[in-house]
This record gives C-alpha cells, structure tokens and sequence, in this order.
C-alpha cells in the first residue's frame, strides 16, 4: 500500500496525516507548542518547537498505523503563512520566528510603499498591498530595528519551509505560500526580481520556487532513519495553509468558496484567471493548483478569539477540570447553544490581534460592546462565535462585490466542526453552507498534493474528485438571518466608530510599555 503523509505547521500545534491512495485517513497526530507575545502586537515562535512537533506526530502516525518504513511514497507540507524564519551562514535560526498575526511592521509598510513609488505600483508588482503580516515587511524590520542579526543572514525562509529544510536540506518553496512574502511576482509565479531591487534585498536570501505537487527534494538519510522512513520518500512543494487547506475542501474549481475558522479566518475563493482587489482589500495569491489563482480575506482571530477567551478567563475551570478534561469548548459552545441569536444585543469585535480583511489596521482591538446586567459567559461565548461570522461575510461581501460567482460555500477548519458555529455562519452569510465527510483541513490538503507529486493521481483536480466528499448541508434559518442582517450593518459600523479610540489607545498602550516595560510584556 502507498501512503502519503501531510504535515500542517499550524500556529498552535502541527498536525500530521497518514492517508492511502484513496484519501483514507490511517492515522493523524497532533502536537502542540507556544507561541509568544513579549509586547502588545508582537507574536514569536521558536520554529526548533515546530521541527520537534513534526518528528513527535510523524514518529505517532507511522507507530499508530504500523506503517513500514518504505510504504511512504511522498510527505506535502502546508503551514501558517508569511512567517519569517533568519538564518545564518550556518543555517542556524538568527532570531525567534516572527509571524503572521504579528504587527509591529506598520512602519515598514509605509517605508515599502515609499520604496516602490506607492501603494497601487507595489499592487502591479506583486498583486497585493503591503501589510504588516506579510513577510517582507519583517525582513525590513530586521534590517531597521536587529542590523546586527541582518548583517548575520543568508536566507528568509517560511515556516513550513524550514521545516522542508531540516527533512531535505533543500532550501526550497511553493508559490502560493510564497505569495504571501510579498516579493512574488503573482501573475508570472516567480520572486519579483524588480522589488527585490527597489527594496535592495539579495535574491539569494529566497528559496527556489515550486508548484505545490512537484518534488522539491528526498528525505536525507539521518532524517530517514530518525522517522522510520527511507530516503526514497519524496517532498512535494505543498501549499501555505489557506491553500492547503483549500485543497483538502476541494476548492479548486469555479464557483467554489470555502470559509476556515483555524486561529485566523479565512474566506477563500478559486479563480481561473487572476482577479485584483483594487482596493487590496482581499489577498490575491497563487493557488496551490498550477495556473490558477485564488483570492482571499482573512481576519486574525476567529478560533483565535474562542481560545483566548476560554484560556484567559476559564483559566480556573481548566486547571480544575471543573468542565471535565479537555471539555472546555464543548462547555462554553453548549452554554451559547441557548442564548438566541443576536446575543440578546451583545456584540463582540475580534481585533484581539488587530486586523487584516477588511481593515488592515493593527491598532485594532477586540471588543465586547453592549453588555448589560443580563449577559453571562453564554452570551459572551455566542457573541464571539457570531463577531467571527461577521468578520467572514465582510471578506464575502468584498468578494461578492467583485463579482466573482459562488455557486457553493463549504464550512471548514476547527471552528466548523461546532455545529452551533456552523449554524451560525449559514445565518450570518444568509446562504446554506456544506460541509465534508472528515473535513481535515490544511493537513489533508498537504497529504492530497503529496498523492499528486507521488504519482497516484495526475492532478490535483482528479485527486480532489477521487477523494473529497460533501456530506452535509447546513441550512441557513431565515429569522436569525434576519436579526444577523441588523446586527451585521451595526457590527460594520462599530469598527469605524471606534477607529480613532483604537489609534488612541495603541498609542497609549505603547507609552505605558516604554515606562514600563517589565509589567506590560505578556507572556
Ligand atoms: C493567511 C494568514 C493565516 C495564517 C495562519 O494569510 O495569515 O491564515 O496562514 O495560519
């Protein structure tokens, strides 16, 4: 039997999938590890936490599964997107890995918009605006704020990526995760070599680039032997998880749009031919599919929001186990399943981490507006689980907007598998929503492109067909979609009320952190 491994480096734990040639799950493995905020719009992890992660998960599944060593074929790798891992001349990581959900490069945008002659000329370039999650900016970052560790590197790699590096060696990635460094040429699929020298940034701090099925490189022999596997087993290109994750939902033809809750949200939409934002509102990205493109909006906490909410304030529930282990979410969705929709007026803005879609705007903050003596946790629960539906359907809003058609919307990620969640988003988007058999998300995708690049199917396309099924629908309830096309049009206009007081309150928040730097970083 061949089998085909697919790892996602997520921002809360890797994942990795063991499936058979017809997308049969035979085994998966999760592990998690931290991720730092040593300052308010700062997010770090140690990407050594992510290579340990994939050997403990790929260890798990070959042992859960008792794979033999040369019955894994091809491994596809997907991962959290525009992170910047610096490595020196030693290949040694220089500093911790900055990520996506981190902000502080707002001056760096500005410094990159002025570099390239403004913000519609960066736009032709590169297909989109600069944003302070994308990885360009943080490379600028570096060499403003660390000269010292810039002076020290030798090559940008993304997360996923340097995880390819430490199975292959190779220093190598695929276009649709390297869309998002902003330094990708998104139309001809190649490193913009113009931007790299308005930016002057050395082209041999990049990866080579791939499409996300072709073999990118073997496993060497320490590695082999450390997983169990043989230095036959090949890597494919893989995808960022937006398109991984894409392709495990079998969104790869027209007319399909598929909406994640992972820690971020994604609204993602296939297009044959690639489509601009003018205003660069959505992301317009190399899809994982050869020729094809997608456009996308992401907001920065979606389950993100649901873990801060049930880490921080059911802090002691959870050490006490008082919901029953690992029960929390069940508890908290269970206690919102009886709220009504609209949270009986209880609105909550998911900018914990500022924002990107619709509003790159870092200074955001997350918000719980209109409490009253009557809200309990139910309340605050559900108005987090419809602020995320909200701040979806202003990404599908802007896609609409565009005219690009939706034949179908398929729920997915994490946050999907709730079905109060699920019900949620059909009310909000007013639109029924299916969801897959098994929807595995980013790590299945990467699994399904490493089927590809092993040989067992001759496009992803034919491999989504083979091995994807929709097998639920979820009907939208047209009262709720009522009350949620009131609370959308007053969720739309909270962000601008508040837009000031946010600017005034990060700035805020930075001069407490400068007199006192001790007591306002977070761990
Ligand atoms: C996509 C994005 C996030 C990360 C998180 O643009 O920033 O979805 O990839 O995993």
């Amino acid at each position: 039997m061949a089998v085909f491994l697919g790892i996602d480096i997520g921002t809360s734990s890797t994942k990795t999938l063991a499936v058979d040639e017809s997308g049969k799950i035979l085994a998966e493995a999760n592990s998690s590890y931290p991720c730092h905020h040593l300052q308010a719009l700062w997010s770090e992890q140690d990407p050594e936490d992510w290579w340990q992660a994939t050997i403990t998960t790929i260890q798990a599944v070959m042992k859960q599964a008792n794979l033999k060593p040369d019955s894994v074929k091809a491994i596809g790798l997907s991962g959290q997107m525009h992170g910047a891992v610096f490595l020196d001349e030693h290949n040694k990581v220089i500093r911790p890995a900055i990520l996506w959900n981190d902000q502080r490069t707002f001056q760096e945008c500005e410094q990159i918009e002025r570099l390239t002659g403004g913000r519609a000329k960066l736009i032709k370039l590169v297909a989109n605006p600069a944003l302070t999650g994308f990885t360009a900016p943080k490379i600028l970052w570096l060499r403003n704020h660390e000269p010292k560790n810039f002076d020290k590197l030798r090559k940008v790699l993304l997360p996923k990526d340097e995880i390819r590096r430490r199975l292959t060696g190779e220093f190598a990635t695929d276009v649709s995760d390297a869309s998002g460094m902003l330094l990708l040429d998104v139309a001809k699929r190649t490193w913009s070599k113009e931007l790299l020298t308005m930016l002057d940034l050395d082209a041999k701090l990049f990866a080579r680039c791939y499409e996300s099925q072709e073999i990118t490189g073997q496993l060497t022999q320490e590695v082999a032997q450390l997983l169990g596997l043989t230095t036959k087993c090949v890597v494919v290109g893989g995808a960022g998880d937006c398109a991984a994750g894409a392709v495990g939902n079998g969104i790869v033809k027209h007319g399909l749009l598929s909406t994640s809750i992972g820690t971020s949200g994604v609204v993602f939409v296939h297009s044959d031919k690639m489509e601009i934002d003018p205003a660069g509102r959505l992301h317009t990205f190399c899809h994982a599919v050869p020729g094809k493109w997608h456009m996308m909006g992401v907001n920065l906490s979606s389950g993100g929001s649901l873990e801060w909410f049930s880490k921080k304030l059911c802090q002691f529930e959870i050490e006490t186990e008082a919901f029953g282990k690992d029960k929390t979410f069940e508890k908290l969705v269970s206690e919102a399943e009886v709220v009504p929709a609209g949270s009986e007026g209880l609105f909550f803005l998911p900018y914990l981490s500022g924002e990107r879609t619709p509003h790159a705007d870092p200074d955001a903050r997350g918000c719980f507006i209109g409490l009253s003596l009557k809200h309990g946790r139910g309340h605050m629960t559900r108005s987090i689980l419809e602020g995320v539906a909200y701040s979806l359907r202003d990404s599908l809003e802007i896609i609409k907007e565009m005219g690009v058609p939706i034949d179908e919307i398929r729920a997915g990620g994490g946050g999907a598998q709730s079905p109060l969640w699920r019900q949620i988003e059909a009310d909000v988007f007013a639109c029924d929503v299916v969801s897959l058999k098994a929807e595995k998300g980013s790590a299945f995708g990467a699994a399904l492109l490493a089927t590809v690049g092993g040989g067992a199917y001759k496009s992803i396309e034919e491999a989504c067909e083979a091995t994807i099924e929709v097998v639920s629908k979820t009907n939208f309830d047209k009262e709720a979609a009522k009350t949620y096309q009131r609370g959308f049009s007053i969720y739309q206009d909270l962000y601008h009320s508040l837009k000031n007081d946010f600017k005034r309150i990060g700035q805020m928040t930075k001069d407490l952190q400068h007199k006192h730097p001790e007591k306002v970083a977070v761990k």
